[in-house]
């Protein structure tokens, strides 16, 4: 098969070269990060993209120390965009692991830079610290958004309630309604609507249309990349006259013992009045009584609304990382 020369002892081959079994132990060696710092159970996730490695249908690179495995990346098309899925390496004998996960994406991009289809490039490093892969994206064309990994011990007391937001209950015009598979479509609509000129709509194009928003959800709902989902802590705020809804708070099982809120939005118009608050206080009094111990999420830094509600609920950050986006039509013209 043919390599890539790269400096150091290093060989960078494509992915589809590998057999399932020979990037097994790489990413139960990632699955044991994620667990440590994340408090992540990856392994569904590890099992899914071994099918897929195995159909080789992804298309990525492996990095080899004299043959070994010691890292590998992938990437998945969505139109004209692509999501690069997941650097990863480790135990090269003489380089950093972050040295082998930098030569990774260095070939993961400059093959996304050439693919004509592909006209922008998303990535969320999650285990990787902001800032750790500035020199791979300092270019005009990349735009760094850095994210926090939020955690809240539900059994700190005062996570529930806060003590200065007094608890609230749902006022007589709303009701609040478990998630039902019924829910997809304006659920779907509420989503697009509360991301129109949002960074997050910035980071994840989904968010900018009906169509993205379904798969954003259908992703959340029905595949376990962000957790096993979580229908009885997932909660609809509806209007009771217009039977609109309003609001929604989603949440996956990501560990035996750990909850993760994929979605927490309030329509508009309806902002700054608790729903927010009322809808974490619900999940998360719901995930305690269930015996679960924290929860997590994701925000991004500069989303201020969001994090002050997060920190005052008792939240407080486990991780800071990048979300990238790449304009790969820059500089093809
Ligand atoms: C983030 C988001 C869900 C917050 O929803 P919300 O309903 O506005 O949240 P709350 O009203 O509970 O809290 C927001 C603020 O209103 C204040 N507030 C709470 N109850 C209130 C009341 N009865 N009257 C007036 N203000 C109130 C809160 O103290 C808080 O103020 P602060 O920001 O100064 O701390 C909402 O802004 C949203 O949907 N944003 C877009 C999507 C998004 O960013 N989601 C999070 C992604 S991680």
């Amino acid at each position: 098969m043919a390599s890539l020369p790269v400096a150091s002892q290093i060989e960078i081959l494509d992915l589809r070269h590998f057999s399932a079994r020979q990037l097994r132990p790489l990413l139960e060696r990632e699955a044991e990060l994620w667990r440590a710092r994340l408090r992540w159970d990856y392994r569904a996730s590890t099992e899914l993209l071994l099918q897929y490695l195995e159909s080789r249908i992804l298309h990525g690179f492996v990095a080899l120390d004299q043959g070994r495995v010691c890292g590998y990346t992938f990437c998945v098309y969505e139109g004209h965009k692509a999501v690069i899925g997941d650097a990863f390496a480790t135990g090269h004998r003489t380089m950093s692991d972050a040295d082998t996960t930098r030569q990774l994406l260095t070939h993961v991009l400059e093959m996304l830079r050439h693919s004509p289809a592909v006209d922008r490039v998303e990535s969320q490093l999650l285990l990787f610290d902001a800032g750790e892969f500035a020199d791979l994206f300092a270019g005009p064309e990349f735009t760094v958004y850095p994210r926090l990994f939020l955690e809240c011990d539900l059994g700190r007391p005062a996570a529930l309630p806060a003590a200065d937001v007094p608890a609230q209950d749902t006022p007589a015009d709303l009701e609040l309604l478990p998630w039902t598979p019924q829910d997809y479509q304006a659920a779907a609509e509420l989503i697009y609507a509360c991301y129109v000129g949002h960074t997050d709509a910035q980071i994840n194009d989904q968010y900018r249309s009906l169509h993205g928003s379904l798969r954003f959800l259908h992703n959340i709902v029905r595949f376990p990349g962000c957790g096993i989902f979580e229908a009885n802590f997932s909660w609809m705020l509806r209007d009771r006259r217009s039977r609109a809804l309003v609001g929604m708070i989603l949440s996956s099982r990501v560990a035996p013992e750990v909850a993760h809120i994929t979605q927490l939005c309030v329509a508009p118009h309806l902002r700054g009045r608790g729903f927010g608050r009322l809808l974490l206080d619900r999940c998360a009094g719901g995930l305690l009584g269930a015996g679960f111990e924290a929860v997590t999420l994701t925000v991004t830094e500069s989303n201020n609304p969001a994090a002050r509600l997060y920190e005052r609920f008792g939240f407080s950050v486990r991780h800071r990382f990048d979300a990238i986006v790449l304009n790969t039509t820059s500089n093809r013209r």
